[in-house]
């Protein structure tokens, strides 16, 4: 694999993490019912902003070189009220959740998103939580063999009206 750099990212990377965002629902079209169409990333660019810039964000950038290749975030973990402010509902005490780990196309399968999710995990385990939640679509053969693999646990099914499809809760326990 080419090196592979990290860096913090900060609200300033907004962009780039929109793209990265984008690019990974794009290709949900391999495994989405057909007609299924991607939601527009950057209508939601205030709320993302919003979640970046919090204290206890923690969002860290896959670089080759000059190029962003993808990246990383987890947050303290809330209920999830759909149509409500994303911090509407107080954190979940022990539980963080793995936001976003989104990698461009081209980068799948070179180490660049095992590279991202070490870091991530060390980073929850340093910051004192228990446990880490993340979703993804229940049709994401990928991302689950990825997960699994790395002990990740199915707790739960749930559908999303913005993403149009079913996500499947996992759980990793840090005990
Ligand atoms: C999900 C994602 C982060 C995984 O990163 P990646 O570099 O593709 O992951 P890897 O190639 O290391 O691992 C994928 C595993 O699934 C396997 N795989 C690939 N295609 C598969 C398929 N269609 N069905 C089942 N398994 C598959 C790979 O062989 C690999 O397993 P292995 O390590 O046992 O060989 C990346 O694909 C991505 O960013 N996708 C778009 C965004 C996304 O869906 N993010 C997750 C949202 S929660």
């Amino acid at each position: 694999m080419p090196h592979i750099a990290t860096r913090r990212a900060t609200v300033d990377d907004l962009d780039v993490l929109i793209g990265d965002v984008q690019a990974g629902f794009d290709s949900y079209t391999e495994f989405a019912p057909l007609g299924w169409l991607p939601p527009e990333v950057s209508a939601d660019d205030t709320r993302t902003a919003e979640i970046l810039i919090d204290a206890d964000t923690w969002a860290l950038l896959a670089m080759a070189g000059a190029d962003p290749v993808g990246h990383i975030a987890f947050t303290p973990a809330r209920r999830r009220a759909a149509g409500e402010p994303w911090d509407s509902s107080p954190s979940i005490p022990g539980l963080a959740h793995l936001w976003q780990l989104f990698v461009l196309p081209p980068w799948w399968g070179r180490g660049v998103a095992p590279l991202l999710h070490d870091a991530a995990i060390s980073e929850v385990r340093t910051r004192g939580y228990d446990a880490v939640r993340l979703y993804t679509p229940s049709l994401h053969a990928r991302a689950r063999r990825f997960y699994e693999r790395r002990g990740w646990r199915v707790t739960d099914e749930e559908w999303n009206e913005h993403l149009v499809l079913m996500l499947t809760e996992y759980r990793l326990a840090l005990a």
